[in-house]
């Protein structure tokens, strides 16, 4: 039965990151389509038999990014006389009328060398944008995007261009493919895992806004201290955990407390009231999830929760599925509702995942007030 909420569309345009390669073909068997074409580099365009497969979350984790097509042209552009012209006729034709927030167009082959198709992309974006009615929101701004309202993308490359006008929360993301790239600086990052927690506050933003500047957080499995920098840059309080030392450039950071020594022997301070707990531990995801739990106590109500969930051995798609099942049921136990997943462009063998506090006071007793917290 199909879900009514689900746009009606012959075909998906669906994203699913390289590194599941290997369940490609259980995950394309569950979704069981009449045909299915390879696009680009990661993309798959199919029929699923039941769209609402999509958004269930066995198969919704592994699926980057989604995108009803509504329109396609299956052509070479680089070969066709007039492509932008035609393919910005056929645009304002077809969508115009039903008002986009935006228009983004974005790449099959996003970290091809060629840059033919870029710049492709950008005339095409600019022609159509002189036919269509204004736009809410700039092209530059994907952020700026209303979650819930429909944006018209396209995605484009060799095998042509794409397009269909969703929700980026119903796309799972804000630009086309996923979240923004994040560039990183060798020579300033102190380690990429900055990067992953800076695309999972974007991500974060298809959900409910960010903690506010000067919010306390609560970081597990903190070093070297990529994550620590990214957030005591956006103006946050910090308290990091973690057995090995942080990096001597956050050494002499105002906001951030350091406690050197094993997550699973941390006293949060008697006053504590955290309003956002970050975890990116290695090692066993139930042992991690537990380490979350005990500390979530001084969490506020609503509080959030940023977990790096890590696959460790499990490699298949029910080894996932009961990972998953087994980290969101402890999380539940304690009070943890997970409203959102999903796999960064960051994230190697692991998912992230975000919970929020269900609790709606601070009364419950605490057994971890002693005071052994260590500032640096
Ligand atoms: C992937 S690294 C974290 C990278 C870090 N988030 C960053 O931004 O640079 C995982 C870290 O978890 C720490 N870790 C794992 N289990 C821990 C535990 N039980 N208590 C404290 N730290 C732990 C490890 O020492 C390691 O530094």
């Amino acid at each position: 039965m199909k879900s009514p909420s689900l746009p009606a569309a012959p075909s998906w345009l669906i994203r699913i990151p390289e590194i599941f390669a290997g369940i490609v073909p259980e995950i394309i068997r569950r979704l069981d389509p009449p045909s299915c074409t390879k696009l680009g580099h990661e993309y798959w365009l199919l029929r699923p038999a039941d769209p609402a497969a999509l958004r269930r979350a066995e198969l919704a984790r592994f699926v980057r990014w989604n995108l009803p097509v509504q329109h396609s042209w299956p052509c070479g552009p680089r070969t066709m006389d007039g492509f932008v012209e035609k393919a910005a006729q056929a645009l304002v034709r077809k969508f115009a009328v039903r008002q986009p927030q935006t228009l983004l167009i974005g790449l099959l082959h996003p970290g091809s060398r060629d840059s033919y198709y870029k710049q492709l992309a950008s005339n095409l974006r600019g022609r159509t944008l002189q036919l269509f009615p204004p736009t809410a929101v700039a092209p530059h701004a994907a952020e700026a995007q209303d979650p819930n309202a429909p944006t018209l993308f396209c995605l484009l490359g060799k095998e042509g261009l794409f397009c269909g006008m969703q929700s980026p929360r119903h796309c799972n993301g804000f630009h086309p493919g996923g979240t923004r790239y994040i560039s990183q600086n060798p020579a300033e990052t102190i380690s990429r895992a900055g990067a992953k927690l800076a695309e999972a506050l974007h991500y974060l933003r298809l959900h409910r806004p960010p903690p506010p500047t000067h919010a306390h957080w609560l970081e597990l499995g903190a070093s070297p201290g990529g994550m620590t920098s990214e957030l005591l840059a956006r103006g946050y309080r910090v308290t990091a955990v973690d057995r090995v030392l942080l990096h001597p450039r956050l050494a002499h950071s105002p906001d951030l407390r350091f406690f050197c020594g094993d997550a699973a022997t941390f006293r949060a301070e008697p006053d504590a009231c955290y309003e956002a707990i970050l975890s990116d531990m290695n090692g066993a995801a139930r042992d991690a999830i537990a380490a979350v739990l005990r500390l979530a106590t001084p969490l506020r109500p609503g509080g959030l929760v940023i977990f790096t969930l890590k696959t460790g051995g499990a490699t298949t798609l029910p080894e996932i599925q009961r990972l998953f099942a087994t980290v969101t049921a402890l999380a539940a136990t304690g009070g943890l509702r997970l409203f959102a997943q999903t796999h960064l462009t960051y994230n190697r063998h692991e998912f992230t995942l975000f919970f929020e506090s269900a609790a709606t006071s601070h009364s419950s007793p605490r057994s971890d007030t002693s005071s052994s917290s260590q500032p640096r």
